[in-house]
């Protein structure tokens, strides 16, 4: 066996994908219009379970959203799910015929933030993976470039164990500590629901928008591992 360089593999990487929807301005307007109305109509459309993590002003819908009829959100749902279920294909090595007895379950919901608003760090847990779409990022405020950023962390809790020039400046994917993720209107960003994250305090002054949703995936007929109920 002649000798060779080092190849490096990498084990345990973390998949976060994304995707542009293109023409996206028509709907993301109509989708703002909506998520704004059902806002005004008080605790009517709100989630009504208290989260620990959100902070100010921070609207959050029911998470049925996925289901309501409305015709713009019909749309994003359709979307949001050709484009997760290419992912969970593409990882997974699933051929049509597998992914075809596959069901799909969500929890979506709309959030608004308005300024100061935020949302500490969490994750999704009874889910495989989730999502944000952007509706709209809000303003862009050029003395706090941190504004409604999200901030991923990595999942490795003991990776900050030890530090020194071996390991300082890995380039990606061998990155350490947290990547930061900035919304573009019109763009899906996918991870896995372990995956802890927060969003930065917003301080723009027109409404940050977003669609979040997780899902459970299960074969047809199989008894789900988990269903989570509407209340959690
Ligand atoms: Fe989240």
């Amino acid at each position: 066996m002649s000798e060779s360089e080092p190849r490096i593999e990498s084990f345990f990487a973390v998949p976060v994908a994304h995707a542009q929807m293109e023409q996206h301005e028509g709907l993301c307007d109509e989708l703002e219009s909506l998520f704004l109305e059902k806002e005004s109509n008080g605790d009517e459309f709100r989630h009504q379970k208290y989260i620990d993590t959100m902070h100010g002003e921070l609207f959050e819908s029911r998470f049925d959203l996925f289901r309501w009829p409305d015709p713009p959100v019909r749309r994003l749902t359709a979307w949001c799910h050709d484009r997760l279920a290419r992912v969970v294909q593409d990882l997974n090595g699933y051929d049509d015929e597998a992914m075809a007895s596959m069901r799909f379950d969500y929890h979506a919901w709309f959030h608004i933030t308005r300024k100061h608003g935020y949302q500490g760090q969490h994750n999704h847990p009874n889910a495989s993976w989730s999502g944000i779409f952007c509706v709209h990022p809000g303003d862009v405020v050029a003395e706090r470039p941190d504004s409604g950023l999200v901030r991923f962390h990595d999942p490795r809790t003991h990776i900050d164990m030890y530090s020194d020039s071996g390991n300082r400046q890995l380039r990606p994917p061998w990155i350490m500590g947290t990547c930061d993720w900035r919304h573009r209107r019109g763009q899906l960003v996918l991870f896995p629901s372990y995956l802890r994250h927060e969003i930065y305090p917003y301080l723009g002054d027109r409404p940050r928008i977003v669609v979040a949703f997780n899902c459970w995936i299960n074969r047809v007929g199989q008894r789900p591992h988990a269903v989570p109920t509407h209340d959690d």
